[in-house]
């Protein structure tokens, strides 16, 4: 009874080396991040798209420690365009995160957008042994489910839905609304990060099929799903050990040594939703309102390129790097620039060390599934304070955050202040009780408790 991972994007990249062996390295992205651990923990079979080295069809992974299969779906250019970049990232991306101006709902990209999920189904079938439970993942392979359905109508599918559901008026704009439910609907289980997405769920359920629904599941022709929500954790103790790792610390005062004043820190993929100018308009308003933190306070900001083909990014790419330099400009002052900009992915240790550096982590997305750098930051700080956007699934977990309206930059301004100025002892009380909760559900707990409520029928 093995496990089968389906998921878009595949937990390591392969890199060239010189010797001309291949490096596989972490991808980045909160989907990889959560269920690379878990399936090492599991063992099992991970199917994703090949992106580089596509001629490498299975790898065993991780490279040095292997534990589990990867095989990977060769993708045509045409299919990578339409069904990547072209549906997941300008249809559903947008739509499920309220930036409907952004959506671009493309008939065609459809059509490869269906083609894409029946080429996931049938590997997934491919790999399948009886008594397999099959967890498919995220917005890319919504359709995925039922497309196994059909074909072993008697596997045990779950289902995850890593990114917001929106509310009905927002998701009704999408011109395949009832093909979509239907692809989700062919399976046993299916998971979110929050009770309000799961009942803005079942109400799209309601409205675009006119499916009868009760307390958490839905019945749909014939069958029923669960819908629950189960928000993804992290593995807290890995976080709190590297941390407090004696090369880890050095670095940790390596960064602050450099940066010479107290830390405010963003770390994100560098993608619209995230909030990133609005983040940085509001250090500038902060900046303005309080000329006495100049020259002591700095932000530090680590953004990953991610989806560079769409314009939507790289249309963001030109405004964060804009009001960088215009910030910086109007603010720097004897050796002193308010915003250190990173434009790269970082390796763990790296980050971890920034998380431990940092005064105040700014976690402000205009709209976010979870947030798990949230909780990477909480993991790893000793004494910081953590801004957190009321937009971030992981709002409702995270009482002891202080949190913001990132529509408000006055707000946002407001609440730096406070962080700032926080007593010693309510940081670390406020980080105390959180981290108690990231202990209650971590990451191993949360994969093998869906995993087994995928298996109880
Ligand atoms: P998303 O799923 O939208 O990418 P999350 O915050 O849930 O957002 O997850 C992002 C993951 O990627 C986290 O594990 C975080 O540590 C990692 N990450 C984000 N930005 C960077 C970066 N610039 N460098 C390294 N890792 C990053
Ligand atoms: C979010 C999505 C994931 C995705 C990740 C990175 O976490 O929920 O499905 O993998 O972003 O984005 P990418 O487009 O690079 O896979």
């Amino acid at each position: 009874m093995g496990l089968i991972v389906v998921s878009n994007r595949e937990p390591y990249a392969p890199h060239s080396r010189e010797d001309g062996g291949l490096d596989w390295v972490p991808s980045i992205g909160g989907l990889t991040a959560a269920l690379d651990p878990a399936l090492q923990h599991a063992g099992g079979t991970w199917i994703a798209w090949g992106e580089a080295h596509p001629d490498v069809a299975e790898v065993q992974l991780p490279q040095h420690d292997p534990r589990y299969c990867l095989q990977r779906l060769r993708l045509s250019d045409a299919e990578v365009r339409d069904f990547y970049h072209g549906f997941s990232n300008r249809a559903l991306w947008p739509m499920s995160h309220y930036f409907i101006e952004r959506t671009r709902y493309d008939a065609s990209a459809w059509q490869t957008y269906v083609a894409v999920n029946r080429r996931f189904a049938e590997a997934t079938v491919t790999a399948y042994r009886e008594g397999d439970t099959i967890w498919v993942h995220d917005y890319q392979l919504a359709l995925v489910p039922r497309m196994i359905r059909e074909m072993l109508p008697g596997a045990s599918i779950g289902f995850f839905w890593h990114i917001p559901w929106p509310s009905t008026e927002v998701f009704r704009t999408l011109p395949w609304d009832r093909e979509l439910l239907d692809g989700m609907l062919g399976a046993d289980l299916i998971g979110m990060h929050t009770h309000d997405y799961v009942r803005y769920f079942q109400a799209a359920c309601r409205r675009a099929l006119d499916a009868d629904t009760d307390e958490g599941t839905v019945y749909w022709q014939g069958r029923t799903s669960r819908v629950v929500a189960r928000p993804i954790g992290i593995e807290v103790d890995a976080y709190e050990e590297l941390s407090s790792r004696p090369d880890v610390e050095d670095e940790a005062d390596r960064i602050r040594r450099t940066v010479q004043t107290q830390i405010l820190l963003g770390v994100d993929r560098l993608d619209y939703t995230k909030g990133i100018p609005e983040r940085l308009e509001a250090f500038d308003a902060y900046l303005d309102r309080h000329p006495e933190a100049r020259g002591k306070v700095t932000l530090v900001q680590i953004a990953v390129p991610s989806r560079e083909q769409v314009d939507s990014y790289r249309q963001l790419r030109a405004r964060v790097e804009g009001l960088v330099g215009r910030i910086n400009g109007k603010h720097t002052h004897s050796g002193w620039s308010p915003i250190q900009y990173i434009y790269r992915g970082v390796g763990r240790e790296e980050l971890v060390a920034h998380y431990r550096a940092a005064d105040v982590m700014l976690v402000t997305p205009l709209r976010d599934g979870l947030n798990l750098v949230a909780k990477e930051f909480t993991a790893c700080s000793r004494d910081g304070a953590l801004i957190l956007s009321r937009f971030a699934g992981a709002a409702d977990e995270m009482r002891e955050a202080l949190q913001v309206n990132p529509y408000n930059p006055g707000g946002l301004a407001e609440a730096l202040q406070v962080a700032l100025n926080m007593p010693l002892e309510e940081k670390k009380a406020r980080l105390h009780r959180l981290r108690e909760r990231l202990h209650a559900s971590d990451l191993r707990s949360w994969a093998d408790e869906f995993v087994e409520e995928i298996r109880t029928p």
